[in-house]
């Protein structure tokens, strides 16, 4: 029965698709197309990642019914919301640009639908609830398409919106996926086995994108996953920086990837005051508490080196300091 629920989600899901893409057709759809065209979405980009529109209207939710489908399955599909005052089922993505989410093996488990204006008191994003099928720590965006290429060239690119993605593919980057906003979990973890490669984070420039790529290392290092980090020295994103025009920019960060550790200090020395011993100390416990995650001896001792050099603490001061965050005294 459990199954049989899942397989009704997943149809809900092609069917809402299906639906998408036509009203991407319609004339309602004029500012929806625009607002593409403006972020440099061809018509073939639409095909390619099956991009769709739902209107302002409640049109998914009346023709998803009209095909037979319980309200109540449209409720958990993540599709429709049941109003009991008004004893009326309503759209979730009303008025949204909706880009499909597959898993691994092709299937539909979720949408992430856009707002087209620039001021809006809606949320700009609003993703599929948690439903049977779809959990957000278990997104790869684009994942089944980048498979490919990354097993030739044994790597993959790990970027943080699919508007990343797009931008990206359409211009001869195919290796990468999107997770989307949220955390690397262990799904990914054991997604990128069958690359038998790198994989190279490459979230955005600002602060959170930082964070990510050096919580994302943590996560890949301590599970034996080879990972490097793309050091975006901008505040943007990729699509950001393409649509500057930027392209050999990013080609060469990619390129010149660099190794975890490389990359949180290339990322924290800079604004510490070595002057300042509480500055520095905030940067050793950052640097070394990153290290002990990773459980990896070759790290840590290498570490051990480097911070001697940047810092000039001798080695036993630096260990000394490696015991100390170990037994919670720091
Ligand atoms: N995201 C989301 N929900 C949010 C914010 C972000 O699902 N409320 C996801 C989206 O997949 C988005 C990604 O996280 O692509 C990265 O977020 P962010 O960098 O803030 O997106 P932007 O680059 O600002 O999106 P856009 O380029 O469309 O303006
Ligand atoms: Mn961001
Ligand atoms: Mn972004
Ligand atoms: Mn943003
Ligand atoms: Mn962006």
């Amino acid at each position: 029965l459990k199954q049989n629920h899942e397989a009704i989600i997943f149809k809900l899901n092609e069917e809402a698709i299906a639906f998408f893409k036509l009203n991407l057709r319609s004339n309602e759809a004029k500012t929806a197309v625009k607002y593409l065209h403006s972020r440099d979405i061809t018509n073939d980009d639409i095909q390619f990642f099956e991009i769709g529109y739902l209107p302002k209207t409640n049109s998914l939710v009346d023709h998803l019914i009209s095909k037979g489908y319980n309200i109540s399955d449209i409720v958990d599909a993540g599709l429709g919301t049941y109003n009991e005052e008004r004893q009326k089922m309503y759209d979730i993505f009303a008025d949204r640009i909706l880009f499909p989410i597959r898993n691994e093996n092709k299937e539909l488990i979720g949408f992430s639908g856009r707002i087209m204006e620039s001021d809006s008191d809606r949320p700009k994003y609003l993703n599929t609830k948690e439903t049977k099928i779809f959990s957000k720590r278990k997104i790869a965006y684009n994942f089944s398409e980048a498979i490919k290429t990354a097993r030739i060239k044994k790597e993959l690119i790990v970027l943080e919106g699919y508007m990343d993605v797009i931008s990206l593919h359409k211009n001869g980057i195919d290796n990468t996926i999107a997770l989307m906003g949220t955390a690397l979990s262990q799904y990914h973890v054991n997604l990128f086995k069958s690359i038998k490669g790198t994989v190279k984070m490459f979230l955005d420039g600002d602060e959170p994108g930082i964070k990510g790529n050096i919580e994302a290392s943590q996560t890949l290092i301590s599970n034996n996953q080879k990972v490097m980090v793309v050091n975006n020295p901008t505040n943007n994103d990729p699509d950001e920086l393409i649509k500057q025009g930027r392209k050999a920019e990013i080609e060469k960060m990619i390129n010149e990837a660099l190794n975890p550790l490389q990359y949180i200090i290339s990322k924290r020395w800079p604004k510490v005051n070595s002057n300042d011993f509480n500055s520095v100390e905030e940067f050793m416990k950052e640097i070394c508490s990153f290290v002990l995650k990773c459980n990896n001896n070759i790290l840590y001792e290498t570490s051990i080196d480097e911070l001697e050099k940047i810092t000039g603490l001798s080695k036993e001061a630096i260990i000394n300091f490696y015991k100390k965050i170990l037994k919670h005294q720091i």
